[in-house]
């Protein structure tokens, strides 16, 4: 008799309960088919296809220039690993700004060519016509308050947001509209904990944080970060947890110093 062990796949609906038994919800970013494979099995929630991938696998300086075409190859090889985890896609930077067909027009391409399961969109009331269109398609949505990469030009620094009372209160009324809007999650970055702890007690979505404290529903990080893949990349918010470059490093200057060395391959590793 075989044994078929059922995996209860992650929807949007178990993290809304999640957060109803104040369970936390862990989220990691992957970019490709071999980590997203080693990320789902080690039993992740949610997956988030991030446009990081513009700074961490194209290494620009930042999430501006990926297209839509480049987030869709990289989600299609995310889908193609999970068997478990609930996938997100970043809607990148001029694919929905425009007006909300737009918008609506490359979440149905994201949807359709990579198979994920939902989109995320940075934004408040500006993007609401956009958010509402999508949803109506029947694509769940997830919003992005805080420090919203795409917009750096106009903050200027990657430095917390919110801290000034007006600020805090239009992210207070962005978090709510998205909500009311029917966002099932909602990312917050880097903005005080104080601020987040309060968007998180008025919503009854989750809200994922990043560098937003602890009292977020659930915690996202860039898995390059995590990993220590990126050397000298260490903000405050970010714990490391592993030093893959220098794993990585002594495994490549292994395998050089063994080829020159004329050790690689031995007898044993040839036909
Ligand atoms: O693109 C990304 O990785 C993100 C996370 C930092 C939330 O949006």
């Amino acid at each position: 008799m075989s044994v078929h062990k059922e995996v209860k796949r992650i929807t949007t609906h178990i993290l809304q309960e999640m957060k109803q038994r104040g369970e936390k919800i862990a989220m990691l970013t992957a970019y490709d088919y071999s980590m997203a494979t080693i990320v789902d099995a080690a039993g992740i929630d949610v997956i988030l296809v991030g446009d990081s991938a513009s700074n961490v696998m194209a290494g620009h300086e930042t999430t501006l220039p990926i297209t839509l075409d480049q987030m869709i190859y990289h989600a299609s090889s995310v889908v193609r690993a999970i068997k478990r985890a609930l996938v997100v896609v970043d809607l990148p930077f001029g694919s929905y700004q425009g007006n909300s067909k737009e918008a609506l027009a490359s979440a149905i391409r994201i949807m359709k060519e990579s198979g994920a399961h939902a989109v995320k969109i940075e934004g408040g009331l500006e993007i609401a016509e956009s958010v509402s269109r999508i949803l109506t398609a029947g694509i769940p949505v997830m919003g992005h308050l805080g420090l919203t990469p795409q917009s750096i030009y106009k903050f200027g620094t990657y430095t917390v947001r919110a801290k000034e009372e007006a600020e805090a209160r239009k992210l207070v009324e962005d978090a709510l509209k998205l909500q009311e809007l029917g966002c099932f999650s909602i990312v917050l970055e880097k903005i005080p904990a104080t601020l987040a702890k309060k968007v998180s007690d008025q919503l009854t979505i989750p809200t994922i944080g990043i560098g937003a404290g602890q009292h977020c529903d659930g915690q996202v990080l860039v898995i390059h970060d995590m990993l220590g893949l990126n050397k000298g990349f260490r903000p405050r918010f970010l714990r490391q947890y592993a030093s893959l470059y220098d794993v990585m490093n002594d495994a490549i200057q292994g395998y050089i110093s063994d080829v020159k060395a004329k050790d690689f391959p031995s007898e044993k590793e040839q036909y």
